[in-house]
């Protein structure tokens, strides 16, 4: 098998458009809010909003919370945990959530239903992709960098099997038969 890697949605148009999505964002947002980021896909878009949002006047609190629902493979288990929980004190709190990739919709209902229970006020969710055509429950996130097809992806922080998350860009994974 030939793992071969095709460039779909280079650097600049990627950054081009957390930037726009930082101007969307922003006037929805307290001054403090708590900008919560999902390990380990969503670290370079969460990184990158960040500072946009920065341009914008927002002082938040960081944080990070490791869920799994993915095994080593391309498919979803369906069954989300918990791995590390977000610190933070969320009572009352206006919580952005972050997170590279919105496939099944598993993982980003399940950490809104989390965060809800913890105390927080208000989730608001923001996804660099969308692949509506994989949704098993129905969730729709606040913002949406790119709708994309059904295709399996990486780079950006986006990884297949721990590898590609240094690319600068999104590209197409496709495993073909011979060299
Ligand atoms: P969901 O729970 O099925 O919505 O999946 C969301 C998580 O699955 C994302 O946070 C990604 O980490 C992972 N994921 C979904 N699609 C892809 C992909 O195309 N490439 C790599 N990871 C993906
Ligand atoms: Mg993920």
């Amino acid at each position: 098998m030939t793992t071969r890697i095709q460039p779909m949605i280079e650097e600049a148009p990627l950054l081009a458009r957390v930037t726009e999505m930082a101007a969307q964002i922003a006037p929805r947002l307290e001054p403090e809010p708590i900008i919560l980021g999902l390990f380990k896909g969503g670290f370079v878009f969460t990184a990158d909003l960040m500072r946009a949002l920065s341009r914008h006047g927002v002082r938040p609190r960081m944080d990070f919370m490791v869920l799994s629902s993915y095994g080593k493979g391309m498919e979803s288990s369906g069954e989300v945990r918990v791995k590390l929980d977000c610190s933070e004190d969320l009572n009352g709190r206006q919580v952005l959530l972050l997170d590279d990739i919105l496939d099944s919709g598993n993982t980003l209902a399940f950490a809104v239903a989390h965060l809800r229970a913890r105390g927080a006020r208000e989730v608001l969710t923001a996804v660099l992709l969308d692949k509506p055509e994989r949704r098993q429950v129905a969730f729709h996130a606040d913002y949406v960098g790119f709708t994309i097809p059904n295709a399996f992806v990486v780079g950006y922080g986006i990884d297949y099997a721990e590898r590609f998350r240094e690319l600068p860009y999104v590209a197409v994974v496709t495993q073909t038969d011979g060299p």
